[in-house]
């Protein structure tokens, strides 16, 4: 059999091999709504420019309307041999309303077509995205604002560096996932421009108002160039890499959720929603959701670059090649919202062992770099020669294996004479935290005034 669509030209209708190939709907059938959408503004906007006969849109409308709910309920069959959502919507509108339906393809193509329905549904992830990361956010500033003077080891290398809050380290995360919401915020400003219209590639001959269709879907404007609207996929890539970035700080935040809920940090619990038993070891509590979110950036970073790479190298306008567009884009935006919903529950679930956080605070020297600035503060001392007599100080203690501020004020002072015992009240992690007062600091003021910004902002 020719196929329906444009059996004119051909003999046959497309071998098997070339039918599994050529066919998108397994995954395209995905973009039903956008595509009926589309289809509704566009027919809407060809009965009011007098393109086709009002009658007609009336019954096109009403027929798409109708697949919708048919699509939605489940009572819809597609097609292989209809190839894509395209043909299979406006197959299914012309056995249901014969004739009329034979005139919604007037000025269009289903390269303008595919191009306004995906626009349209990265739209709605990126809308998604946005909702979901202010609620990971909301969790976060609320645990901060709780634990705004817990105090914990704050790391580089992941060696003790100094005292922190588990307020601030959570405010860290409130902070770039901020980043990634105005990353994903501004590729929406830029992409939405609706493709509808520009047709195959070179516009059409028909009177059509391209505003207007551009206006009901909710675009700010028509895109300017017929040629450019077919053949770009940016919008995809940059939700891709803006997913990609959200995606890596997701999977930083559960590395660190991995190391705190080992006994051995024992920093956190996680609940037993968020972890998984072993089969064998009685004892073991695995933090499965942190470890698959952490493996995430693999596969959607792998779609920005599978999408890349097909889009380097091809000519203008539209090739075939890019309906490998989706399936990789599909994947990585159901794989980020997973992430985001699994992380969002396990961190607010999660219970910080406080004590035990301020325990290790108070461990491997965090607190040097008080004694140093101590040195500069009150004896004058330039910075650098503080940092040796702190260090000689830390060496001395960690040879007589104990902390920094059980050090006599004798050993101090057989280091730096005019060392007082007033040195001593820099010396604990509490004080330590407390005194970084300054801008963006980790002292618990701070932090409970940032948490309460954050708060107001997200409502
Ligand atoms: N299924 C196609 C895609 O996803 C739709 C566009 C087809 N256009 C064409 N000229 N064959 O890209």
């Amino acid at each position: 059999m020719t196929n329906k669509m444009w059996g004119g030209r051909f003999q046959s209708g497309p071998g098997e091999i070339m039918e599994k190939i050529n066919a998108s709907i397994s995954f395209d059938q995905r973009l039903h709504a956008q595509d009926i959408a589309g289809s509704i503004a566009h027919a809407t906007m060809l009965g009011e420019c007098g393109i086709i006969p009002k009658a007609d849109v009336r019954e096109i409308v009403k027929g798409l309307k109708a697949i919708a709910r048919d699509i939605e309920a489940g009572n819809f069959t597609f097609s292989t041999a209809l190839e894509d959502i395209h043909m299979n919507v406006e197959s299914a509108l012309k056995d249901r309303v014969g004739a009329p339906a034979g005139r919604l393809h007037t000025a269009r193509s289903r390269n303008d077509q595919v191009a306004t329905d995906f626009k349209l549904y990265v739209r709605d992830c990126l809308d998604m995205f946005d909702a979901q990361l202010a609620g990971l956010q909301k969790v976060l500033a609320e645990k901060a604002l709780k634990h705004a003077a817990d105090i914990m080891p704050g790391f580089t290398h992941l060696q003790t560096a100094q005292p922190v809050t588990f307020g601030h380290h959570l405010l860290a995360y409130v902070e770039m996932l901020a980043r990634d919401r105005s990353r994903f915020a501004d590729a929406r400003k830029r992409m939405n421009e609706s493709p509808l219209g520009a047709a195959a590639l070179a516009g059409t001959s028909f009177p059509i108002d391209r505003a207007m269709t551009a206006k009901a879907l909710g675009f700010d404007r028509p895109t300017r160039n017929s040629l450019d609207s077919v053949a770009d996929r940016d919008f995809v890539l940059e939700m891709l890499a803006a997913a990609s970035i959200c995606a890596m700080h997701l999977s930083r935040f559960a590395e660190e959720l991995v190391i705190w809920s080992t006994p051995q940090f024992g920093f956190i619990k996680l609940s037993d929603q968020f972890t998984t038993g072993s089969s064998i070891m009685p004892q073991k509590k695995n933090p499965d959701a942190a470890e698959l979110i952490r493996a995430k950036p693999g596969r959607i970073l792998g779609a920005f670059t599978s999408l890349m790479i097909v889009m380097k190298g091809l000519p203008l306008t539209y090739s075939k090649d890019m309906q490998e567009d989706k399936e990789p884009a599909f994947d990585a935006i159901d794989n980020l919202s997973l992430a985001i919903a699994a992380m969002a529950g396990m961190a607010a679930d999660m219970e910080p062992a406080t004590a035990r956080m301020a325990a290790a605070a108070g461990s491997g020297y965090s607190t040097a770099t008080d004694l140093a600035d101590w040195l500069v503060r009150v004896l004058a001392m330039p910075f650098r020669e503080a940092h040796h007599v702190t260090g000689t100080l830390v060496a001395r203690a960690e040879a007589a294996g104990i902390g920094l501020d059980q050090l006599s004020l004798g050993d101090m002072q057989s280091v730096e004479p005019r060392i007082t015992r007033d040195v001593y009240s820099v010396l604990t992690p509490e004080a330590s935290a407390g005194s970084r007062t300054s801008f963006g600091g980790t002292a618990p003021a701070n932090v409970r005034r940032e948490a309460k910004r954050w708060l107001k902002l997200l409502g």
